[in-house]
């Protein structure tokens, strides 16, 4: 038996095969154009381009060799957030979809707070309005766009108009419903009071299943353009960040990542929807039944490294990776750095300060540092910043055990051992880092039988490669640098005069 998962991402869609046991056999990404942004801060993509992509690059998987169509016992979906599919009577997309880091909303946001209440919003949904969310995209159209919204007869996320055009059925997850600010994320239903406060109708959203869920089966169209056999079960599956979890084995309470791509997540299983009041972190649904997760990003994780690299250099081309090079050279400075100091918000920031005009810095310099002191300082504040989300974690009594590493973060082992220092924990790396595709294959195989349980499947599947732990007096010494970074945020508000 093999299973098949598939994500639509953002740059594009993935198809990946694994057998059961866990190995992946064969895998395929073909590209999406890139978003347009007609104006700063939007981002809109075309519908039918990831339906497009996620076709080919199942027929690719196909043409590879690795794996015959009528082997695949299932299929399991996943994607990027969010996003808003608008789709008229037809199942015919209306206009571009809005996508998860479009900022146009915050007149929305701003809306839904005052109609709902804020305090109400959180017992209702579990998060506050936030602009890249699902709800607020839909109000936009309807305030600003009323002809187009008048023909609007469903709303689909990104991975479900593929799952539409696969199966012909409408359906979701629970976990990417979560995103969307219309779910009760607490009893894992849509939320009709939500609907009604913000006039909508529920017949606009499709019905929600749980993520191991069969939710539709491969139609006789699906089939002609994937090459997969008619008939095929699909399983509901999940977004990208449950179903990158799942890929990592992060399905108990307990169990965290933390992942620095270009942006940093920090991910927790937890066994309630634990619920931050100051909504700095998301509280959603997992991808296992009666599971949730939460999660805090930082918005220039990798981002810091990659502009330190185009802005100054890596040093001299040696035909290794530029980032392998930035770490050794940064490999050879103290812990600490000497006393510089890096505030990531290259980007603005999400959590903890949820404020999208801070600004980064870099404070401590004398005239004796160097390029090198510079570099470990971002490899540090990056982690500092990771590390705030496990102090709102803390706060809101949400266990943490292990930590699990994911992205760039866990491929260079001085960040690997900055971040056991910075976490004050022992952090794990995984043999395979597959990503959300790997975990809607999971969620396949269950869905197929071929594990009791999402569980099952990880433990079945999940390898941990290398256990790095922490350097106690390292560890000390951050500790107090941390405290250190925590004074910088207020501090460079002041100076910017806000
Ligand atoms: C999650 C989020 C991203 C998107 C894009 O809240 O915004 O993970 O799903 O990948």
């Amino acid at each position: 038996m093999k299973l098949l998962g598939i994500d639509v991402g953002t740059g594009g869609s993935r198809a990946l095969v694994i057998d059961e046991a866990g190995r992946v056999t064969a895998s395929a990404t073909v590209e999406h154009a890139p978003f347009a942004s007609p104006h700063a801060g939007w981002a809109e993509q075309d519908a039918r381009d990831w339906w497009r992509a996620s076709a080919s690059a199942v027929r690719e998987v196909f043409a590879s060799g690795g794996v015959r169509a009528e082997e695949i016992a299932c299929v399991g979906l996943t994607g990027q957030m969010h996003g808003a599919v608008l789709l008229d009577e037809s199942d015919e997309p209306l206009r571009p979809s809005i996508i998860w880091c479009d900022l146009r909303t915050h007149e929305q946001c701003r809306a839904i707070t005052e109609r709902v209440g804020a305090e109400r919003l959180i017992r209702l949904v579990m998060n506050p309005a936030l602009e890249g969310f699902t709800l607020p995209k839909m109000l936009w159209v309807r305030e600003r766009e009323p002809e187009v919204w008048e023909r609007v007869r469903s709303v689909l996320l990104p991975k479900d108009y593929v799952r539409l055009r696969l199966t012909g059925e409408k359906a979701t997850d629970v976990a990417d419903a979560s995103g969307t600010l219309l779910f009760d994320v607490g009893r894992r239903r849509w939320s009709e009071e939500m609907l009604d406060l913000v006039g909508l109708d529920r017949a606009l959203l499709p019905r929600a299943f749980e993520s191991a869920e069969v939710a539709g089966r491969v139609s006789a169209a699906g089939a002609e353009a994937t090459g997969l056999g008619e008939g095929t079960p699909v399983v509901a599956g999940a977004g990208d960040q449950a179903a990158g979890a799942v890929g990592m084995g992060l399905v108990r309470p307990g169990a965290i990542s933390a992942t620095i791509g270009t942006s940093g997540v920090v991910f927790a299983a937890t066994g309630r929807p634990a619920l931050d009041p100051k909504g700095r972190v998301h509280t959603f649904c997992h991808a296992v039944p009666r599971g949730w997760h939460v999660m805090g990003v930082t918005q220039g994780a990798g981002l810091s490294l990659r502009w330190f690299r185009d802005q100054f250099g890596a040093g001299k081309d040696d035909g290794r990776d530029p980032y392998e090079r930035l770490a050794e050279e940064a490999a050879g400075v103290p812990p600490g750095s000497d006393g510089l100091l890096w505030a990531p918000y290259l980007m603005g920031e999400r959590t903890p300060h949820l404020d999208p005009h801070a600004r980064a810095a870099l404070t401590g310099l004398t005239a004796s540092h160097t390029r090198a002191h510079v570099v470990r300082a971002i490899l540090e504040g990056v982690a500092f910043s990771l590390r705030d989300t496990l102090t709102v974690f803390a706060e809101m009594n949400v266990p943490v055990e292990t930590i699990r590493l994911g992205g760039g973060g866990a491929r260079s082992p001085l960040w690997r051992q900055i971040q056991a220092d910075v976490y004050g924990r022992a952090v794990e790396v995984l043999a395979a880092e597959e990503g959300a595709a790997y975990g809607a294959a999971l969620l396949a195989g269950v869905g197929a039988g071929a594990w009791a349980s999402v569980d099952e499947a990880c433990a079945r599947s999940v390898r941990v490669s290398a256990r790095v732990e922490t350097d106690a007096s390292a560890s000390a010494l951050l500790d107090g640098r941390y405290a250190a970074y925590r004074a910088l945020y207020p501090a460079l508000r002041a100076v910017e005069g806000r």
